[in-house]
């Protein structure tokens, strides 16, 4: 049976001071001064007509500040932004509210500001602690600036902060990572979040390709940097996320990889919510562009879709085979409004390709099933 899911916000500020080489995410060079107050105007009118069409009357289980440079925005715009979106919902106890930070972006009291609006967890945009490799990802930081954020992080009031980092970089050895995160550990975030960089289409890197380590190179600083960071007391939830124990993970992308709902509002924003009475799963984008999202003639809703039924195993699976807490067939029955057998088939493939283990109904999925997760994927399309 179809249920209703925990409901998380997503709000995306889709510019930047520079555009890094490697970022496919919506986000632009900031060209003159943000007109923040007119932006967070179209994300209301945004907000208010998704809660409209979708009927949205529940209370708010995290709210992600994303982008994008976030940390641009000045604290009383985020508090504006804040106090306006929570009216918007019944209150709810142990939100989470995060805000992304870019080093090159921040300052003591602009910290203790965004903590005072109500955001209780930063993540920052570390991507590495050594100079030569910050140049090349294009960062508007150095290390220094990057230590600075984490200590101002520390004493700003949140109650936790995360750094991003990310590894697999030009001519990185295996040493040369396993040092970026050692620097990270050291600081003692309760969160990393450790990427391999992704050559994406449509980035410079793209048309001008780095040298990357080659593939041995890249398993071992994996599975090196896996060890390090347990042997720290992060546990790893999923592909890429770490944290000091289950209370510290981001309860905001969990509801992702659960198949939660989430609204999404701003430049090209997603959106997923479940309409369990009409039995029916729709998907929302906004318009990408700031220009055309902030045309007075436009909605901001630039495609809405239903979900099919054909569409919602492969869906389910896309996100929640991310993590490695086990689901079950009720799990995946109320996500997805349909019967377990239809996947009974693709499961016990799955089990005996050792992608997936299984004790008393409970699946997992097992380190040689995220290694070659879309093999695993492909066979719930
Ligand atoms: C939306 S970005 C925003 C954070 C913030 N704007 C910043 O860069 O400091 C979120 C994170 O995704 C990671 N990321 C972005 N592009 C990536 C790529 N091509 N490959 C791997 N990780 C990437 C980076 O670690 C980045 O901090
Ligand atoms: S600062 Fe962050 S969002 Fe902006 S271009 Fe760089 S990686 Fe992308």
């Amino acid at each position: 049976m179809l249920s209703l899911p925990p409901l998380s916000l997503y709000i995306h500020i889709p510019w930047c001071v520079q555009k890094c080489p490697y970022c496919d995410f919506n986000s632009h060079a900031l060209k003159g001064e943000i007109d923040e107050l007119s932006y967070i105007k179209h994300l209301l009118t945004d907000l208010d007509a998704d809660i409209k069409q979708f009927n949205v009357q529940r209370p708010l289980h995290s709210i992600f500040i994303g982008g994008g440079t976030p940390s641009l925005f000045s604290a009383s715009a985020i508090k504006l932004l804040l106090s306006e979106v929570l009216t918007r919902f019944p209150s709810s106890e142990d939100i989470e509210i995060t805000l992304e930070a870019n080093p090159g972006t921040v300052e003591a009291d602009k910290f203790k500001g965004f903590s005072e609006a109500g955001v209780n967890r930063l993540s920052i945009g570390v991507q590495s602690f050594a100079s030569d490799k910050l140049i090349k990802l294009g960062r508007i930081h150095d290390s220094a600036q990057a230590l600075k954020a984490v200590e101002i992080a520390k004493t700003c009031g949140v109650t936790s902060f995360n750094i991003d980092l990310m590894h697999g970089l030009e001519n990185q050895t295996v040493a040369h990572a396993l040092d970026d995160l050692q620097q990270a550990i050291a600081l003692q975030p309760k969160h990393i979040s450790w990427y391999q960089l992704t050559i994406e289409p449509n980035t410079a890197f793209y048309s001008k390709p780095p040298e990357l380590p080659v593939d041995d190179i890249l398993w071992e600083i994996q599975q090196q940097g896996f060890k390090l960071l347990a042997a720290a007391g992060y546990q790893q939830y999923e592909i890429s996320a770490f944290s000091k124990g289950q209370q510290f993970q981001s309860k905001h992308n969990i509801n992702y990889w659960q198949n939660g709902d989430y609204l999404g509002i701003g430049c090209g924003a997603h959106g997923k919510i479940t309409d369990p009475r009409a039995k029916k799963i729709y998907r929302t984008v906004k318009v990408k562009h700031p220009k055309g999202y902030m045309d007075e003639q436009r909605l901001h809703l630039d495609h809405l879709n239903e979900v099919t039924n054909n569409e919602r195993p492969f869906e389910y699976m896309l996100n929640r085979l991310r993590l490695f807490k086990t689901f079950t067939g009720s799990d995946f029955e109320q996500a997805t409004g349909l019967n377990i057998s239809i996947i009974t088939d693709s499961l016990i493939t799955a089990k005996n390709k050792n992608f997936l283990t299984e004790n008393n109904g409970n699946w997992q999925v097992t380190a040689h099933g995220h290694r070659y997760l879309n093999d695993l994927l492909e066979l719930f399309i």
